[in-house]
């Protein structure tokens, strides 16, 4: 994928990217995407994000058949089509950098539980672009709550925290092209919910 400039180009670009070539990322690209990251806004400025970057092929190995385990529960057979479970992802121990994204649970901020989600996601969302601004491809996985347990004993986190989601990073295998959403007047209101919507 090309190096995106325009923000329109790079909204309309971003794609769930699950296959990766076999080329790693720069250290220094890893600490470009987390920078955008902790700059996302988080309820009262909490910050209450902490990432772990897994490049360790042991640990990613584990991580992946924890994955691979919360996939199978939950689309059997039945491969997922060419999403999650679709035959085209590259396992987990050749991507080369799963980015961990955790987050404080209420207990520990004080902050209401509905916060919790709505203070690590913007993060996400931010690392997510500025990788694709730098031709750089990933996907927001959250599949791994369902192994929720093993994956905090895998990564040692501590009670407290949580983990929001699990984002592949690496240089993507082919050029996506746009995203195929409808435009979005058909999902916008004016001033009142309009049942015509719904
Ligand atoms: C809350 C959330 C959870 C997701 N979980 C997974 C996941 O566990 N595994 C996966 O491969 N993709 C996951 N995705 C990626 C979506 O499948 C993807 O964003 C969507 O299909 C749109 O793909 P596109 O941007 O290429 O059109 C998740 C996305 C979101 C927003």
């Amino acid at each position: 994928m090309q190096p995106i400039e325009r923000v329109d180009d790079l909204f309309a670009h971003q794609r769930a990217v699950r296959a990766f070539a076999d080329r790693d990322v720069d250290e220094a690209l890893v600490e470009r995407v987390l920078a955008a990251a902790t700059r996302a806004p988080s309820g009262s400025n909490t910050q209450p994000w902490r990432f772990v970057v897994v490049r360790d092929p042991g640990v990613k190995a584990q991580l992946g058949e924890a994955y691979e385990d919360a996939l199978r529960e939950t689309y059997g057979g039945r491969g997922g089509g060419a999403g999650a479970a679709g035959p085209e992802r590259t396992p987990w121990t050749r991507v080369p950098v799963l980015i961990v994204a955790c987050v404080q649970v209420p207990a520990r901020t004080g902050q209401a539980g509905f916060q919790t989600g709505a203070s690590i996601y913007p993060a996400c969302q931010n690392l997510m672009l500025q990788a694709r601004a730098l031709g750089l491809g990933t996907v927001l996985t959250t599949m791994h709550r369902r192994r929720r347990e093993r994956i905090h004993e895998i990564l040692g986190i501590p009670a407290g925290y949580d983990t929001a989601a699990i984002i592949p990073l690496g240089w993507p295998t082919q050029p996506y092209g746009r995203s195929r959403r409808p435009p979005a007047a058909s999902v916008t209101m004016r001033d009142r919910w309009d049942p015509a919507r719904e």
